[in-house]
């Protein structure tokens, strides 16, 4: 069954960055890369997630622009980046996880996400933002001011593999005695973090991003350590828009070696989905509406971009 407000959603994003047959109405330019995740001796005593049980699993990582619009220069500094990983388990089964460079999100409801990307269609007249709408949608939602003023003072990545990344949503782990708590996940570079300015970034050219990927891939694989920080009572886990306090707990979950581009997927029509609400035995949804939501919207996309079921993917 279709979702109405999904629908609105995808069109409220194709209406901001244009419809392009065949992509992603949101992350659209993006480059699949294969990786391995090798959990932490640590990760089993949190979640009994088969992919934190033992050895290395094979994942897909795909790093991307925010933007619907496959044609925008990586130079933009005004788009959060995404790292989207799909962990194979045994048996056919897949979980991911979806993140992105920004501290927090927008919005903490669906009906707020559709009246934001609303506020953020060009005036139809000059082409530019309508600042005024965005001014008075901000002016109502306080709770949208640290994701839009990290959006406004980022600089652009030196690559993808300098970005540490939020999965943003809490998710609650379940242990193999059955105790639980709520988490939220995060991917730290192991070469650090690095930025350019505008300047450097806009001469690096269009595609600097992919063709940055593929150059140091070819050179070595590149790690990123996941980590959990791990929740207290007083930190909501159905708010995105809501940034937990940095003194709690962070444990190691595991690392994911990044090797190379991937040529196995996304070739020739072949259709590779990244939902985060695909999630396998000990790992659970949190009440976070955006995070149920999500999972509609993809669906729209995907049909949009394929006219297949994402399901199917
Ligand atoms: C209501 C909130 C949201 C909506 C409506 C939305 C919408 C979308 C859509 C339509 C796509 C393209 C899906 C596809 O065709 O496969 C997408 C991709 C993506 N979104 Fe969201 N999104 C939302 C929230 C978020 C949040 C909170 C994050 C970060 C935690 C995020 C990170 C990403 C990333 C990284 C991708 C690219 C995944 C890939 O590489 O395949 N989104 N989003």
């Amino acid at each position: 069954m279709v979702d109405p407000l999904a629908e609105q959603a995808v069109d409220a994003l194709q209406a901001v960055t244009g419809a392009h047959p065949g992509m992603r109405a949101a992350h659209a330019k993006g480059t699949l890369c294969a990786a391995t995740f090798t959990p932490s001796p640590e990760a089993s005593s949190l979640s009994r997630a088969a992919h934190f049980a033992g050895g290395p699993v094979r994942a897909h990582v795909r790093f991307s622009n925010g933007s619907g619009d496959p044609t925008a220069p990586d130079y933009a500094a005004r788009d959060g980046r995404g790292l989207a990983a799909k962990f194979y388990l045994d048996g056919g089964a897949t979980t991911d996880i979806v993140a992105v460079t920004l501290p927090a999100f927008f919005v903490r409801t669906p009906e707020d996400f559709l009246a934001f990307a609303r506020a953020r269609r060009p005036d139809p007249t000059t082409g530019e933002p309508d600042m005024d709408a965005i001014g008075a949608f901000l002016a109502d939602h306080p709770e949208a001011m640290t994701a839009a003023m990290a959006v406004v003072s980022a600089l652009p990545p030196e690559s993808y593999l300098r970005c540490a990344y939020n999965a943003l949503h809490a998710f609650r782990f379940v242990d193999a005695g059955g105790g639980s708590r709520f988490i939220r996940y995060r991917f730290e570079p192991d070469a650090g973090e690095a930025t350019l300015t505008a300047d450097d970034a806009e001469t690096r050219g269009a595609d600097y991003l992919q063709h940055d990927l593929a150059a140091r891939l070819a050179d070595r694989p590149a790690t990123f350590t996941l980590t959990a920080q791990i929740g207290t009572d007083e930190d909501p886990h159905d708010d995105p828009t809501a940034v937990w306090p940095d003194d709690r707990t962070r444990v190691t979950l595991g690392r994911l070696d990044v090797g190379g581009l991937a040529y196995d997927r996304e070739q020739a029509g072949d259709v590779l989905v990244f939902d985060p609400t695909r999630v396998t035995d000990g790992i659970e949804l949190s009440d976070d509406p955006i995070l149920a939501f999500r999972s509609k919207a993809y669906g729209v996309s995907v049909a949009r971009r394929t006219r297949i079921d994402h399901a199917e993917t």
